[in-house]
């Protein structure tokens, strides 16, 4: 019998990211690299998700500069690079941040992303949690030089818990990824090519299988959004805390979090880390079933573990009115004695404000207020 061989761990690569050197394994690509590193060094990434298999290379957000191939061969590469799909080679040198090119090119990218997309965030869903909004804060331009008549579509909806806005969908093709690696059957895709490509069901099946719901979670833009929470209220007027139940799907972790404003749970989510990806336990996602997110909207059908810690720099860290205080008047009081004739009260929805209409002209029965359905 042949002696056993024993294979050595083949040794680390350094690599060097806008001067920070680290030292990571070989096979690692320059993104999960500069992962590694964290903060600003980390390029954005809106098709790769690390834990969906065959994902990237499709935004191009993620560009990088390659200064240095390697030690072995230091030429620099002549183009930018995905730094989700190329990976890292011992004596890398990578300029992110540092580098002009990679900084003009991604405006481009962002630009390109935007041709057909709708500046809708005020009335969007995904407003607060939009990596799109915030790379277009970061590096859109004020003004477009797109003269053509943009693609537009009807909302569509797929199945019972999700609808899709084919307009604001950047085709990173990770719903497609999800259903395909966590579904039974998927049953969306990309149809067409080039300008027509778009995000649909075949022949108009819909989504409905047990871990659908996590397209939503996938999606970086909000062109799939939770039916059960649209428009039921802004992100960042919500407090996110964790939760966890025993689920009875083994293929779900049971741990989410509770989007709750006041005691009503208005959302279920998975657990996100700081890159915006569903977070790992014991090595494997922690992707969520359809019952947890979507049939278990109570606080009481869950073990509440505390608040969820969300980054100071986002916006749903922004939004909670600390230390509020309401005026101790009384309206009459500050009116002289009047009562309002009529008031518009949002306090209880908002926190934030309050309409009053005391002082229309004319007898209080032509004070008539329509909604925007006329009624
Ligand atoms: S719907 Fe969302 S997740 Fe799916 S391809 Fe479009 S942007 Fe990506
Ligand atoms: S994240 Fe690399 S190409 Fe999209």
């Amino acid at each position: 019998m042949a002696d056993e061989v024993k294979k050595e761990a083949p040794a680390n690569f350094k690599v060097t990211i806008d001067n920070i050197t680290i030292e990571v394994a070989p096979g690692t690509s320059i993104l999960n690299a500069a992962r590694k590193i964290g903060g600003d060094v980390t390029p954005p990434a809106m098709c790769y998700y690390s834990k969906l298999q065959g994902s990237g290379g499709k935004c191009r957000t993620c560009l990088v500069e390659v200064a240095a191939g390697s030690t072995a061969d230091p030429r620099p590469m002549p183009k930018l690079v995905a730094s989700c799909r190329t990976n890292v080679m011992d004596g890398m040198i990578v300029k992110n941040i540092t580098s002009e090119r990679v900084q003009d090119a991604r405006a481009g990218v962002v630009e390109f992303l935007l041709l057909n997309h709708p500046l809708d965030c005020p009335i969007c869903d995904q407003a607060g949690e939009c990596h799109l909004q915030d790379l277009g804060y970061e590096h859109g331009k004020e003004g477009t030089r797109y003269e053509f008549k943009r693609r537009t579509f009807e909302k569509e909806d797929i199945g019972p818990y999700i609808q899709l806005h084919m307009t604001r969908c950047i085709l990173c093709y990770r719903c497609t990824y999800v259903a395909d690696q966590l579904t039974d059957n998927r049953v969306h895709g990309i149809l067409d090519r080039g300008d027509h490509a778009e995000i649909s069901t075949y022949i108009s099946k819909s989504i409905d299988n047990d871990f659908s719901g996590n397209m939503i979670d996938v999606c970086p833009v909000g062109a799939l959004t939770d039916k059960t929470f649209r428009f039921k209220n802004r992100v960042w007027f919500t407090k996110p805390v964790d939760a966890h139940r025993d689920c009875e799907n083994e293929k779900c972790c049971g741990k989410v979090t509770l989007w709750q404003r006041g005691d009503d749970v208005l959302r279920v989510t998975s657990r996100k880390d700081e890159w915006g990806e569903v977070q790992s336990y014991d090595g494997k996602p922690g992707w969520i079933c359809n019952t947890c997110r979507f049939d278990k909207k109570k606080a009481s059908d869950w073990v509440i573990e505390g608040p969820t810690s969300i980054s100071r720099h986002s916006v749903i860290s922004q939004g909670h009115y600390v230390g509020l205080q309401k005026p101790k008047e009384t309206i009459a009081e500050v009116m002289g004695g009047r009562e309002p004739k009529l008031l518009m009260d949002i306090h209880s929805i908002s926190d934030v404000n309050s309409v009053e209409i005391a002082s229309l002209p004319g007898p209080a029965t032509s004070k008539t207020f329509k909604n925007v359905n006329g009624e």
